[in-house]
């Protein structure tokens, strides 16, 4: 065994590079890089000739039986590692990573860290140089496979203009309906699996002409016939359904998207409609406008700052007072009944009452006290009041949250007075009412006066899993 004599550092750079390189691939769905690191992914298509055109010199030399200077070899494998890394971040850059660029992505990763396993090996000289051989006709095949998978990537698809920006950005001021609006549904919430790389069902939905086009069952999109379209009868199905799009695990869309895909269907299906083409009275331009509001996250952003150590000051063993996410401003507050009751401990929350989104308060004795407290919360999203001796007096209180959806008031002794109230709040989009004094005519009325408000279903099942666990309420 002899040592070729080089430099230490070099050592620790490739060891570093293969360290890192595997730590990506293998926490691939862990990993969200700041948008600085996904930048330098975008040097991947200027860097990776540079390794094809230096291994592909050393394999050469080295299956014709010449001498391979080290420093080519050295050379090529620091740009091998340095390519696949800056192509992982480029891939990220997409959102969710078809079945192409997964290949691509692999075959690109292991040939660099074959690639360093041959730098690591060249420093040993084997009595059987058979081994070097091997390496360098797997490596040779390698970079045939990843060059002609990462071709596919970017010819497949208009891969490097697709994601990040085109989210971030604004919808225009009159928007064309198809491409701004519906295009931008798909993108979110079906592309990820109707794309080229990735054509479940044959249905393509990255273009108009796909999406017309249709896929294995035929026609997903009847014009002017939204409730005979394959695309609509899809999303409509319930969340169990097997056929129901997107499948589970997946965001659902939510009442106002679908509404939207579904008047556009109506009026058409047009490419070329632009929003202020349209009547005033219909229903679209408010749909569309409900749809430009900004997503939770967003609206959270413009919540005012709350310090950790206001949180532990107000948090005890029995109030929990959590952020939704790190960094994040708006709060969730779960009450377990305590062993003596104090409603101080409530009505403290004062000071974040504006950024309390969720609150869980069942169970607990509370009355007009808490209940200013909560009619002081002006971005509450999501409440729980069930099984507390609370009336029709107090939960008229309510009525001025107007950014509140849900609502549990099961086990509570409200009655059909409370309807007009619940009507009242145009946000609320799910009630649990079981096991009150409110009757199936109210509940009827109840229903009647907005469509999309359901009893036990009808927020989707995303906002559900951004409020965290599963909740014990029996569904009838
Ligand atoms: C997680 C992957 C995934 C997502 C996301 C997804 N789909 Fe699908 N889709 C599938 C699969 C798999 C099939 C084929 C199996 C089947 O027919 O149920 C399919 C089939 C379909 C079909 C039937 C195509 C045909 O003609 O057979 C339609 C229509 C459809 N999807 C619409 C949608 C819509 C609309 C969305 C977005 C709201 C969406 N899909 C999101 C995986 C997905």
């Amino acid at each position: 065994m002899t040592n070729i004599s080089h430099n230490r550092w070099v050592d620790y750079v490739v060891f570093g590079l293969s360290l890192f390189l595997i730590f990506c691939l293998v926490f691939d769905s862990y990993i969200e890089p700041p948008r600085l690191v996904i930048w330098a992914g975008r040097w991947h298509p200027l860097v990776l000739h540079f390794p094809i055109v230096l291994l592909l010199i050393c394999i050469f030399l080295g299956l014709t039986g010449k001498k391979i200077p080290k420093l080519l070899l050295t050379i090529a494998v620091v740009f091998a590692l340095l390519t696949a890394i800056s192509g992982f971040f480029l891939g990220k850059e997409t959102g969710t990573k078809g079945d192409l660029l997964n290949w691509h992505q692999w075959l690109g990763g292991g040939l660099a860290i074959l690639a360093a396993i041959w730098y690591w090996s060249e420093g040993i000289s084997f009595d059987k140089p058979i081994f070097s051989k091997i390496l360098q006709v797997v490596l040779t095949g390698l970079i045939l496979f990843t060059g002609h998978y990462g071709g596919m990537v970017t010819h497949g698809e208009d891969f490097l203009a697709l994601p990040i920006e085109r989210r971030a950005h604004k919808i225009p001021e009159n928007p064309l309906i198809y491409k701004d609006i519906v295009g931008r549904i798909l993108e979110d919430k079906c592309v990820s699996c109707h794309n080229p790389n990735k054509k479940k069902g044959a249905l393509l939905m990255t273009s108009f002409k796909g999406l017309l086009a249709g896929g294995e069952v035929g026609k997903t999109i009847i014009p002017r016939k939204s409730h005979e379209s394959e695309l609509i009868r899809r999303v409509l199905l319930p969340f169990e359904d097997e056929e129901h799009m997107p499948p589970e695990g997946k965001q659902s869309l939510d009442a106002a998207e679908i509404q939207i895909l579904e008047r556009w269907i109506a009026l058409g299906a047009s490419d070329t409609l632009r929003l202020e083409e349209l009547p005033p009275s219909e229903p679209l331009l408010g749909l569309v406008n409900t749809y430009k509001k900004a997503s939770p996250m967003e609206q959270w952003a413009k919540l005012p700052n709350v310090a950790d150590s206001t949180l532990l000051r107000l948090g005890s063993d029995y109030l929990s007072v959590r952020r939704f996410a790190d960094g994040v401003n708006a709060l969730s507050v779960n009450f377990y009944k305590p062993p003596t009751y104090d409603s101080k401990q409530l009505t403290d929350l004062k000071a974040i009452a504006e950024n309390i989104v969720q609150m869980d308060i069942s169970g607990l004795p509370i009355g007009q006290k808490e209940m200013n407290l909560i009619s002081s919360c002006q971005n509450l999203e999501w409440l729980e009041i069930d099984q507390t001796p609370i009336t029709d007096v107090e939960l008229d209180t309510l009525k001025v949250l107007s950014k509140l959806r849900i609502l549990k008031i099961y086990s509570t002794e409200i009655s059909d007075k409370s309807i007009k109230v619940l009507k009242k709040m145009k946000g609320l989009r799910q009630v649990y009412l079981w096991n009150t004094a409110i009757s199936a005519e109210a509940l009827t009325d109840l229903k009647s006066e907005n469509p999309t408000f359901f009893i036990d279903s009808g927020v989707a099942k995303e906002l559900q899993a951004s409020f965290g666990s599963s909740d014990s309420i029996p569904k009838n």
